[in-house]
């Protein structure tokens, strides 16, 4: 079996204005094998969620997905039809929201909405699917699975009812799940439990996951991979050890010395000066060169090209020195 689920290359999306088309995502390369967790980490607007949505070929007007490959099992999902994406959504691939009530329908208990999620895709009898949704509440640690399907979604606190939007996505057992902020309104012991059970489910079910974060701390937990983006581009990539230890992008680095968790004790914070460009406002050469410490004259002229180094990449002309972090 071809271990390799997810191949993106060149992926762009823009988003059409009066006054031009502007690329919120802007070349992106990705790749996935089965059961691997990549984390997607970037700032506010770097162009996470517009990824995430055009894997799925969920981008509407003015948005517009304008080149690249997004090979999903060998099959090139931007040459399919709306209604084999339709079939492909929900089945194999699944997507859990920031906001769970984006999955569930608050007026319908939450028993009918899994069976529904499973009988839309399945010919399967509805004992067998009962069953499903039974097995799928108690993997993401939901207690009497039998009653609560009769609830509704607002009879569930908020942890819980991610959790339900969690089990909805495991129900047809997907190859991926893109998962989008889905534990940033909870709170760090509730994030923690999810993220475990995350990884365990995927683990155990071989299904590939992307984690759309802002936050490095949920990636050095969670994921094998990581990529950070910046401004519509992946700026590095790698191993989650490797550039957790020795980041190679000066934006990497910042995003680390910015964060409490990855500090040593006593040591001071950094900030990362000035602000991510809007989409109208980025620079020629690297987006991230008018804030950058590291900074030579070619930055503000040239995109750098992506420079591999053995399962890392990273896209920057004046590298971090692998001696520097942590300091
Ligand atoms: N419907 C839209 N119309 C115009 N521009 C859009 C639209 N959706 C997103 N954008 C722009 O695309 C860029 C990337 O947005 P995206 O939502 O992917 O960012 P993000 O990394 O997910 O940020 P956040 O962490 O805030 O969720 C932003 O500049 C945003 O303004
Ligand atoms: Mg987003």
């Amino acid at each position: 079996m071809n271990d390799l689920l997810l191949d993106v290359r060149g992926l762009r999306t823009a988003f059409h204005t009066a006054a031009g088309a502007w690329p919120a995502v802007d070349g992106v390369d990705l790749t996935l094998r089965r059961g691997e967790i990549l984390g997607l980490v970037g700032e506010s607007g770097s162009g996470k969620s517009v990824t995430g949505f055009s894997l799925l070929g969920l981008i509407d007007p003015p948005g517009e997905i304008v080149a690249g490959e997004v090979r999903f099992d060998g099959t090139d999902l931007r040459t399919l039809t709306e209604e084999q994406m339709r079939h492909l959504r929900g089945n194999r691939i699944a997507m859990i929201f920031q906001d769970p009530l984006m999955t569930l329908n608050p007026v319908l208990r939450i028993g009918e909405q899994m069976m529904e999620a499973i009988l839309t895709h399945e010919n399967v009898s509805r004992e067998s699917a009962l069953a499903r949704c039974r097995d799928a509440l108690g993997m993401v640690g939901i207690a009497s699975p039998e009653s609560r399907l009769q609830s509704y979604p607002h009879e569930f606190s908020g942890g819980m009812r991610q959790r339900v939007a969690i089990a909805i996505a495991m129900l047809n057992h997907p190859d991926l799940i893109i998962a989008d902020e889905p534990t940033t309104a909870l709170d760090v012991t509730i994030q923690g439990q999810i993220l475990y059970r995350m990884q365990e489910i995927c683990k155990t079910q071989n299904t590939a996951l992307i984690w759309i974060t802002h936050d490095l701390g949920v990636v050095a937990e969670l994921a094998d991979r990581v990529a950070v983006m910046y401004a519509g581009r992946i700026v590095e990539t790698g191993p989650v050890a490797d550039i957790l230890e020795s980041p190679r992008h000066p934006y990497t680095l910042g995003l680390l010395q910015s964060m409490p968790r990855m500090t040593k004790p006593g040591q001071r914070l950094q900030q990362i000066n000035g602000m991510a460009p809007s989409l109208s406002s980025r620079p020629l050469g690297c987006a991230f060169q008018p804030r950058c410490t590291h900074a030579v004259a070619s930055c503000a002229e040239q995109l750098p090209p992506i420079t591999t180094e053995g399962t890392r990449s990273f896209r920057c002309h004046a590298p971090v020195e692998r001696t520097v972090w942590p300091a």
